[in-house]
């Protein structure tokens, strides 16, 4: 049987983008249950379940503008000028709800390198954002808001010893219609090897 690209199942997939400009209502909570849920079913290696998330929504967004773009401030970051803060604080303002993500750094472990707890938590992320799409969402993965700034990771609880912040997903209602992205040919991107070169 043919299948157009929209009755594919893998059209969920090759639909979704980020959407940066976000407003309320964010997914419900059931909904929000069922994203976090899908979230768990990442590839990880050992079951090390590394990936943390951080809920960040209501009154605490204000908080977190405030820490984020104070922190980056006295970390001395240029690009922290008045109109940037002025358009990061109205962004921020309007986004429902923040995911911070974050890797549970399993130091001591000597079978699953560090990278691959990496990349499982990317991995979840990932699942996280298809998730937020298929439920009719929109999404944004941001390392802005002072990701790299040590303070604003261990504001968020996430000791820079124990945990590497990964940054933050935006999720709400689109604020305006998201046109369907051009993505490029797989074909670039991919050879086949027959054996040793
Ligand atoms: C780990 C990670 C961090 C990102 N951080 C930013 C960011 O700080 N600012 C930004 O404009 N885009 C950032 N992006 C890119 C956007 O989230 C998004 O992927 C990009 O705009 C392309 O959109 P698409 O997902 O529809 O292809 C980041 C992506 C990843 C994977």
């Amino acid at each position: 049987m043919t299948t157009t690209q929209t009755a594919s199942p893998l059209h969920a997939l090759t639909s979704r983008r980020s959407v940066k400009f976000l407003r309320a209502p964010a997914p419900k909570q059931d909904e929000l249950e069922q994203i976090l849920q899908a979230a768990m079913s990442a590839p990880d290696h050992g079951a090390l379940r590394p990936w943390r998330f951080v809920l960040i929504r209501g009154e605490a967004i204000g908080k977190l503008a405030d820490v984020a773009i104070g922190a980056v401030k006295r970390s001395g970051d240029p690009r922290m000028t008045p109109e940037k803060e002025k358009s990061v604080r109205e962004w921020m303002a309007a986004v429902p709800l923040f995911i911070a993500v974050a890797q549970k750094i399993a130091h001591d472990n000597t079978k699953i390198p560090e990278q691959e707890q990496l990349l499982a938590t990317g991995a979840a992320a990932m699942n996280l954002l298809n998730a937020v799409h298929m439920l009719g969402y929109g999404a944004f993965w941001s390392t802005g808001m002072g990701t790299y700034v040590e303070d604003v990771q261990n504001a968020l609880g996430l000791d820079s010893l124990d945990y590497r912040f990964l940054g933050y997903l935006a999720v709400g209602t689109p604020a305006c219609a998201v046109p369907q992205a051009t993505r490029p040919d797989f074909r670039e991107f991919v050879t086949e090897w027959s054996g040793p070169v």
